[in-house]
């Protein structure tokens, strides 16, 4: 268990990293490439915290690291597209999750309709999105977005799950 001090009153729980993402790790999640551009060329990353936000305004959000090369792009972009991999797409995950110069050189994609950002094919959804607002999560910035547009594409496959450090695939129980 992590270590517990008292201070001044006030508990202060220190939580020990290794521990943090074992614990977190056993919570599922989609996968997603979130990707914008540059207007020389597109960048993304694998985006696992996407979630929905809000209807009216139709909203979602995703959470980046600070340390994230895409992120500065997307901010000064203003714009961002939502890619929802399939379980056959785990290795477009693994390109995205990398830091490599050019991640879209074996990757097809086409621009969103409204903001231009990069869809990749063969993705389950896609969602185009204006940025609408952010906040700072520690060494994390929360992102909000405004969607102008979104598309299921393959109704039919199974969505890609990460949990536990590894892939998966999502199966109904019915
Ligand atoms: C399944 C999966 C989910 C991820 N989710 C996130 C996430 O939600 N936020 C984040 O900042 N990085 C996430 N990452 C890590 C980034 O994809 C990785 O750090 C990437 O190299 C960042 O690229 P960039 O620096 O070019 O933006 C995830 C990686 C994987 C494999």
């Amino acid at each position: 268990m992590a270590d517990q001090h008292a201070q001044g009153g006030d508990a202060v729980v220190e939580i020990d990293p290794q521990v943090f993402r074992k614990v977190l790790g056993h919570f599922p999640t989609g996968v997603t490439v979130v990707a914008t551009h540059d207007g020389d060329r597109p960048v993304g990353l694998a985006v696992g915290s996407f979630f929905s936000v809000s209807l009216d305004p139709p909203l979602v959000g995703f959470c980046v690291s600070d340390q994230s090369s895409t992120w500065p792009v997307i901010e000064a972009h203003g714009a961002f597209g939502v890619s929802v991999l399939a379980a056959d797409q785990h290795e477009v995950s693994n390109v995205f999750a990398s830091r490599s110069d050019d991640k879209f050189a074996g990757v097809s994609w086409d621009p969103a309709p409204i903001t231009g950002s990069p869809l990749i094919h063969q993705a389950v959804a896609h969602l185009d999105c204006e940025l609408y607002d952010q906040f700072p999560g520690g060494d994390h910035v929360v992102v909000l977005g405004r969607v102008r547009a979104l598309e299921l594409h393959r109704d039919e496959v199974s969505a890609l799950v990460f949990a536990r450090g590894g892939y998966g695939r999502h199966e109904s129980l019915d």
